[in-house]
């Protein structure tokens, strides 16, 4: 299985939650490790750039408002599969549909305010992951100490 790295976003709704946490540590728990993160607001025009095959839906506009409404938390993610096991992990879009043990499952029934993106496929990861992060600020870090528990 390919090494891949995804963009996930912490969405408003969640950062607001205080699931934050509980959102990443359910990435990490399942084996993805990860290899940038941020907090940002995001704007309206990133909103455009992010959201380009949506610009012209009826939705966008909600969708705009929303993910423009407070911070998110950005993350980039690696690992075997590591965009399909994310969306696994997330959930059905709308979290009234979405299956019992996801993301959005167990916290939601919002269509829109629902927790969490992650990239769909391999050229969204790639042009996403380009949106929110430079190469320098993701990180190979496995073997650069060796890991000290006790001193
Ligand atoms: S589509 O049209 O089927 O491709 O759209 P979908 O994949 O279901 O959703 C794409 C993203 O748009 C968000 N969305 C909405 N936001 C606000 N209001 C409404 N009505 C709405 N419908 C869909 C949805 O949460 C998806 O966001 P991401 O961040 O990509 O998961």
């Amino acid at each position: 299985m390919a090494l891949e790295r995804t963009l996930i976003l912490v969405k408003p709704d969640a950062v607001q939650r205080r699931l934050t946490g509980e959102i990443l540590s359910r990435l990490e728990r399942k084996g993805l490790k990860i290899v940038g993160a941020k907090m940002l607001r995001i704007t309206p025009e990133l909103s455009r750039q992010h959201y380009a095959e949506h610009v012209e839906k009826p939705f966008y506009p909600d969708l705009e408002g929303f993910i423009t409404s407070g911070p998110v938390v950005a993350v980039c993610a690696e690992g075997p599969g590591a965009i399909a096991v994310c969306r696994t992990l997330m959930g059905a879009t709308n979290g009234r549909e979405a299956a019992p043990g996801t993301i959005r499952g167990d916290y939601g029934q919002s269509r829109s305010m629902n927790l969490i993106h992650g990239s769909d496929g391999p050229d969204a990861a790639a042009r996403e992951l380009k949106l929110y992060f430079k190469d320098e600020e993701l990180f190979a870090f496995d073997k650069l100490i060796e890991p000290v528990l006790y001193e």
